[in-house]
């Protein structure tokens, strides 16, 4: 259990994957702060549902492909809260956008480059200062089977999801001194928004546990890696995919 005065920050946490991390981080006792883009609705959604469960949390809307807004939101929220510790990251926010090469369009490959993984540098650039003064961090970058396999149609996507890979190994090997660890979670088809247009029934057939995975499957192993019980775990990639690539 963690005081209420430390903050875990969810990128992309209005919906999917990471509403159920930022819930499940509040129910360890972090205040959490609900990243998102657009969606007021939504993130306020998640806020009720983390306040019904005796939580705490808060909204801090950026878009993290947009390095002057996260500077002056994030960076911003920093400045006002000195005494604030954000112990815990999780980069979650994602988007795809897939097509075969010879169709995929550059804006198809920057904005799913920007996102992912400009997105994290963004986000944890502005973080990594205030964790290694305090001596303390947890960075959990969600990753995907894509950027491990490599997935036909998702060029953008894989690589993407392949350089935060790398840059998860890197920064692990920076910050390891100071007690941050830095891991990255590789989902495979999990249930949410950005799976709906594959069909379930189809698709399964070629995994071994028979079935699409929870948002809550995965935001059970980015708590426990979020966690001081997961002091010695850094610069690892954790699969979950039900069997599917290993
Ligand atoms: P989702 O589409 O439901 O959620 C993604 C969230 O990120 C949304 O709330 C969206 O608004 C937010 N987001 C997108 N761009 C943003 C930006 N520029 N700034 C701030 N927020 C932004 O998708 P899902 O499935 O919950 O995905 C979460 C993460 O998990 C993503 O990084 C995705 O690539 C990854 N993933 C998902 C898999 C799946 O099967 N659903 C499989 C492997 C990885």
């Amino acid at each position: 259990m963690s005081s209420r005065s430390t903050f875990a920050l969810v990128t992309g946490a209005a919906r999917g994957i990471g509403k159920a991390i930022a819930i499940k981080l509040a129910a360890d006792g972090y205040h959490v702060l609900i990243n998102y883009r657009s969606n007021d609705a939504e993130a306020e959604k998640t806020i009720a549902q983390i306040v019904e469960n005796g939580g705490v949390a808060s909204l801090l809307k950026f878009n993290v492909s947009d390095r002057e807004e996260v500077t002056r939101v994030l960076g911003g929220w920093l400045e006002q809260h000195p005494d604030s510790v954000i112990e815990v990251l999780i980069n979650n926010a994602g988007i795809r956008n897939d097509n075969l090469l010879m169709w995929m369009e550059p804006a198809d490959w920057d904005g799913v480059i920007d996102t992912n993984l400009t997105g994290m540098y963004n986000v944890t650039k502005t973080l990594i200062n205030q964790m290694l003064l305090n001596r303390y961090g947890r960075i959990v970058n969600i990753v995907s089977l894509s950027g491990l396999k490599g997935v036909a149609g998702q060029m953008n996507y894989s690589a993407a999801k392949a350089g935060v890979i790398g840059a998860t190994k890197a920064l692990a090997q920076e910050v390891g001194k100071r007690g941050i660890t830095v891991n990255a979670v590789a989902p495979g088809y999990i249930k949410t928004d950005m799976t709906q247009d594959i069909n379930e029934k189809e698709a399964k057939v070629m995994i071994p546990a028979n079935r699409f995975g929870e948002p809550e499957e995965v935001a059970e192993l980015v708590s426990f890696l979020a966690s001081r019980k997961a002091s010695y775990i850094t610069a690892e990639v954790i699969s979950i995919n039900g069997g599917l690539y290993s």
